[in-house]
C-alpha cells in the first residue's frame, strides 16, 4: 500500500505530467520583433504568415515608428491593426508594438549612427521587458522567440526567459557564411579586409572560392568604424549571438546553396525555406509591407510593348552620389530603352533635391516614368518589363528570379556586392553594370544593349528559366523549402516540449 506522501507525490507527478502534456500538445506561440528595415519586414512578415498557417501562434511586434509609417503610407490611422484580416480568415496573429527609445519624430535615417547606438545599448531592456510582460500575460503559452540575425539580443533574451531562440537569416547562405567565419578571415588576415587587395579565399567551409572584391563591404579596413561592423562582429564574433540560436531559419533555397548549406548545417541546424516573400500573395501581399506610398505604374506599363521596358531600382536603403545618378539618367536617355525608375527622395547623400539632370523629365516624355515608390512586385510580373537595373538587395534578387527578368547588377553596400557574384558569376542570370562604383552613361548604354538583344540576352534568359524552376520547385508541396519548413515546426515542436519538460522538473 502507499504512504500518504507516496500518494501525494504520485499526484504531484501526474499532475505536473498532466501539464507538460498539455502544453506539449499546445501550439508553438512565437514572439518576433521585426527589424526596422523594409528589406527585413517584407521576409519577417511572410514568414510569420506561414508559421501561422502553419498552426503556430504569433506576437508580431513592429516599432512604433514602423507602425507609423506603415499607416501613413496607406492613410490609415495609426490605430491600424495590420493583421486583422489574417485574423478574420483563421490565423492566430496578434500585433502590437514596442517602442525604440525615440520620438516619433525623431529622424533615424538622418541620425543613424545615434539611432542605432542607442538600438545596440538601450533596446535589449526594452525587449527584455517586453518579452517578460508578455509570457507573463499568459505563462501556459509555449513560447519561443524568432528575431532577425542582425538584432544583437536574441539569444541572451531566449536564455533569460528560457525560450528556443530562432535566428532569421534574410539573406543568402554565402552571406551568413563568411560573417560566420570571421574567425578564419581575421587568422587568414582577411578581416578586417584591406581596401584594394584582391586576393582568393578558399578556406570558407561550404564557399569554394571567394575573391576579395566580392567580401561584403562591412568587412573591409574602411568599414572599421562603422555600425554594420559594429554589429556583424557582435553577433557572429563576439557574444556569437546566432551561434547560441537553437535553429537558423534561411530565405534562400538548398538546392541554389547546397554547398554552404550543408557546410553550416555540421555546426547548426540551418532550415532554408526560401523564398518567403510570396507566401501574402505575389502582387497584392495580404498585409501591409510598405513603408512609403505607392505610385501606381499599372497604366503606364500597360501601353508599353511586351519585354520592352527596363525598372531601375536600388531598394529602400542605400544612397548615391548625384554624379553617378546623372550617369545612369543620361545612359537611359541614350539607350533610348522605355525605363520605369524608382528614384527616392533620399537617394543621394545630400539635400540636393534636384538630382536629376536639368530638363530631364520633358527629355525623357513618353520614354520614362519616374516615381519615389512602386510595387516592385507587381511591376516586376508585367509583361512588359524586359530586365531590372538593380543594386542586388536580396528580396530584389528572388523577386526578379521569381519573375524570370535578368538583372543589371549594380551592388553598393551590404550583402549585395555578394549578392552580386551569385548573379552573375555563378547564376548567370546577370551582368555586372560597371567594374566598382563609377560608371558612365557609355556603359549603361553597352549594358541595357545587351540585355535587351544578342548572345548575351539569349544566355541570361536560358539561365534565369532555369534558376526561376528551381525556386518554383522549392516551393511546391513536396519542395526543398516547404519540407525543410515542415521538418523546422518538428524540431521546433520537439524542443519546446524538451524545455518545458526541464522547467517542470527543476
Ligand atoms: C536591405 C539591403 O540593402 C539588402 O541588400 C539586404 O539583402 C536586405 O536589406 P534593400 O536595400 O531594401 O534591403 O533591398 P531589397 O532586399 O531588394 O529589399 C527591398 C524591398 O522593397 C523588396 O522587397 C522590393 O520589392 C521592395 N520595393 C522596392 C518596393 O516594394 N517598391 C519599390 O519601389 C522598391
Amino acid at each position: 500500500m502507499k504512504s500518504l506522501n507516496q500518494l501525494n507525490q504520485t499526484n504531484f507527478e501526474a499532475n505536473q505530467s498532466g501539464k507538460n502534456m498539455a502544453k506539449s500538445s499546445q501550439k508553438p506561440h512565437a514572439i518576433m520583433i521585426a527589424l526596422p528595415f523594409q528589406g527585413h519586414i517584407n521576409p519577417s512578415v511572410n514568414l510569420v504568415m506561414k508559421l501561422a498557417s502553419k498552426g503556430c501562434a504569433i506576437t508580431f511586434v513592429h516599432t512604433e515608428f514602423i507602425h507609423q509609417m506603415l499607416s501613413k503610407s496607406q492613410n490609415s490611422s495609426s490605430e491600424l491593426d495590420l493583421f486583422a484580416e489574417a485574423r478574420e480568415s483563421g490565423l492566430d496573429i496578434r500585433y502590437t508594438t514596442i517602442s525604440d527609445g525615440f520620438p516619433v519624430e525623431f529622424d533615424r535615417f538622418l541620425h543613424s549612427n545615434e539611432y542605432w547606438e542607442s538600438m545596440l545599448r538601450d533596446f535589449p531592456a526594452r525587449v527584455d521587458e517586453f518579452v517578460g510582460k508578455i509570457i507573463r500575460s499568459d505563462p501556459q503559452s509555449a513560447y519561443f522567440l524568432i528575431a532577425d540575425t542582425y538584432y544583437t539580443w536574441p539569444a541572451t533574451i531566449a536564455r533569460k526567459h528560457n525560450l528556443v531562440d530562432v535566428s532569421f537569416w534574410t539573406e543568402p547562405a554565402l552571406v551568413f557564411s563568411i560573417a560566420y567565419h570571421l574567425d578564419l578571415l581575421r587568422e587568414n588576415g582577411h578581416f578586417p579586409c584591406k581596401d584594394n587587395i584582391e586576393e582568393n579565399l578558399n578556406y570558407i567551409p561550404g564557399v569554394s572560392s571567394i575573391n576579395t572584391r566580392d567580401l561584403m563591404p562591412f568587412l573591409k579596413e574602411s568599414s572599421r568604424t562603422t555600425m554594420e561592423q559594429k554589429v556583424v562582429v557582435k553577433i557572429f564574433d563576439v557574444d556569437e549571438q546566432v551561434k547560441k540560436a537553437d535553429f537558423i531559419l534561411q530565405n534562400t533555397v538548398q538546392e541554389l546553396e547546397f554547398e554552404a548549406i550543408s557546410a553550416l548545417n555540421q555546426k547548426q541546424p540551418i532550415y532554408p525555406i526560401g523564398p518567403i516573400n510570396f507566401s501574402t500573395g505575389f502582387t497584392k501581399p495580404a498585409i501591409s509591407q510598405n513603408l512609403w506610398a505607392q505610385t501606381d505604374t499599372k497604366t503606364w506599363l500597360d501601353s508599353k510593348p511586351s519585354s520592352s521596358v527596363l525598372y531601375v531600382s536600388f531598394g529602400s536603403l542605400v544612397q548615391t552620389s548625384k554624379q553617378i545618378i546623372q550617369e545612369i539618367a543620361h545612359g537611359l536617355l541614350l539607350s533610348k530603352v522605355s525605363f520605369l525608375w524608382v528614384v527616392r527622395s533620399d537617394i543621394v547623400n545630400s539635400n540636393d533635391t534636384d538630382v536629376l539632370p536639368l530638363g530631364f523629365a520633358d527629355d525623357i516624355k513618353d520614354q520614362g516614368l519616374i516615381v519615389q515608390w512602386c510595387n516592385q512586385n507587381m511591376v516586376l510580373s508585367h509583361p512588359a518589363i524586359v530586365g531590372f537595373m538593380t543594386h542586388c538587395g536580396w528580396n530584389s534578387v528572388l523577386e526578379s528570379i521569381w519573375c524570370g527578368v535578368p538583372m543589371i547588377c549594380y551592388p553598393l553596400s551590404s550583402d549585395q556586392p555578394t549578392n552580386r557574384k551569385l548573379v552573375v558569376d555563378d547564376w548567370k542570370i546577370g551582368i555586372n553594370l560597371c567594374d566598382g562604383e563609377l560608371v558612365t552613361r557609355e556603359e549603361v548604354v553597352e549594358k541595357i544593349d545587351n540585355l535587351r538583344s544578342g548572345t548575351i540576352s539569349d544566355g541570361l534568359k536560358i539561365e534565369i528559366k532555369k534558376v526561376r524552376t528551381i525556386l518554383q520547385k522549392a516551393l511546391a508541396v513536396d519542395g526543398s523549402s516547404e519540407k525543410n519548413f515542415d521538418q523546422f515546426i518538428k524540431d521546433l515542436k520537439a524542443k519546446i516540449h524538451v524545455k518545458m519538460q526541464d522547467i517542470s522538473t527543476s
